[in-house]
């Protein structure tokens, strides 16, 4: 029955994430390689059931914001929060008043390890119960403050339970519920504000790794764990050469260097980041340059090569993988590599944007042997590692 229903998800990141310090408010931080806010919204989109999903932010994080959904399909124009949570809340109820759906899930940004499983049963719970939550038991004993220093015994572990989002409610329900509150204090979570106006509300199994991020440490964890699950790793090859011809320079790393030939090819012939973009789809077993970019289109004549290495880039990252290490070796007699090295390590850094760190660049002769010895052309030999998730 309740797979009929509107279901609409409003996640509130409209917080300065204090506690967790850093110099990003914590929903707008990298989190491998991705912000927090963003993956905390790719949880819902293409969920089953959810119609829409609406981030309620801070106005004055805009710009954040708009980087944080770029490409994302599906996503709401954000709407602004107020000064504490239980104000963003009411703030993106209120959003959803001119096409109201039956049901509302409200979530916290920063919980971007929240599950299928959870969004499924908070909607289940919602269509049954009008409210509800998931909640988990407390494995620690718990102790009330008695004064400053000394505690005295505290509730019942057994009796209590700490919740989570996303907690979910039929819309008309919590929409007058917030009104009603407009004038509390913080209320930290939707389920103290349908009690307040006189609702029960049901619990559901919560997930502990469902947390929120709130502390510096908190991402360290998190940051290990998404690592984890990266545990496929990858490397694979690359190799390409391009005879001299006429010219006064050659490119070289996506570096114009001037020579006294340049290199003859299709397109710039950069031989460096052609063979760095074989090593990538290579890692993806995604073919090669000449599969992707043909060499008989009339497109990719003169083309310079850096958007052939974004685009390898590019597909290991829809593959959800991430860049570890590209290592690159340039073979000629001339011209000599080492003065522009540095400078080749940075663009090719910024091409695939990985830190500087995860690139290297190097340079050989071949002791004037061979087609390089003999000055006939240039050679790049090159390697990439990449991790994936594993998943077969
Ligand atoms: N939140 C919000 N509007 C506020 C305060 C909080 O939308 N005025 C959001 C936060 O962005 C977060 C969620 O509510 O996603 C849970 O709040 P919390 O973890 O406390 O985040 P912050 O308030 O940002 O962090 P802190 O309390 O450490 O400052
Ligand atoms: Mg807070």
């Amino acid at each position: 029955m309740h797979t009929q229903m509107r279901t609409d998800v409003i996640v509130v990141a409209a917080g300065s994430g204090q506690r967790a310090g850093g110099g990003l408010p914590k929903q707008y931080r990298l989190l491998g390689g991705a912000s927090v806010l963003r993956r905390t919204l790719l949880r819902f989109l293409g969920q089953p059931g959810i119609r829409r999903v609406l981030p309620v932010i801070s106005p004055e994080h805009a710009p954040l914001c708009a980087a944080a959904l770029a490409g994302l399909d599906g996503v709401m124009p954000p709407v602004a929060g107020g000064a504490t949570r239980q104000a963003s809340v009411r703030a993106g109820l209120e959003a959803l008043a001119q096409d109201p759906p039956d049901l509302v899930l409200i979530h916290d940004a920063a919980r971007p390890f929240v599950s299928a499983r959870l969004v499924a049963d908070a909607i289940a719970a919602a269509a049954a119960h009008g409210a509800a939550v998931p909640a988990l038991a407390l494995v620690d004993t718990l102790k009330a403050v008695a004064e400053p220093g000394f505690l005295a015994s505290g509730p019942d572990r057994d009796g209590v339970r700490s919740v989570q989002t996303p907690q979910s409610f039929r819309y008309d329900l919590i929409r007058a519920a917030h009104r009603a509150q407009a004038g509390a204090n913080d209320l930290t979570d939707d389920a103290a504000v349908a009690e307040a106006a006189g609702h029960r509300v049901a619990s559901f199994a919560g997930d502990p790794t469902n947390i929120k991020l709130t502390t510096p440490e908190d991402f360290v964890t998190a940051e290990r764990r998404l690592l984890a699950e990266l545990a496929d790793v990858r490397t694979a090859t690359g190799f390409d050469v391009h005879a001299f011809g006429p010219g006064d320079h050659v490119v070289l790393g996506g570096l114009r260097i001037p020579h006294a030939f340049g290199l003859a090819g299709h397109s710039d012939a950069d031989v460096v980041l052609h063979a760095l973009t074989d090593a990538l789809l290579g890692t993806i077993g995604a073919g090669d340059i000449g599969h992707h970019f043909p060499p008989s289109d009339p497109q990719w004549k003169g083309a310079a090569s850096d958007q052939f290495l974004a685009h390898a880039a590019g597909l290991v990252r829809e593959a959800r993988g991430r860049i570890a290490h590209l290592d690159a070796t340039v073979i000629c007699e001339a011209p000599k590599i080492g003065p522009h090295r540095e400078a080749m390590r940075q663009r090719i850094a910024a091409i695939v944007d990985v830190p500087l760190a995860r690139v290297s660049v190097k340079a050989t002769t071949s002791e004037q042997l061979g087609f390089t010895g003999r000055r006939e052309g240039i050679a790049a030999m090159a390697a990439a590692t990449v991790r994936l998730p594993w998943v077969d």
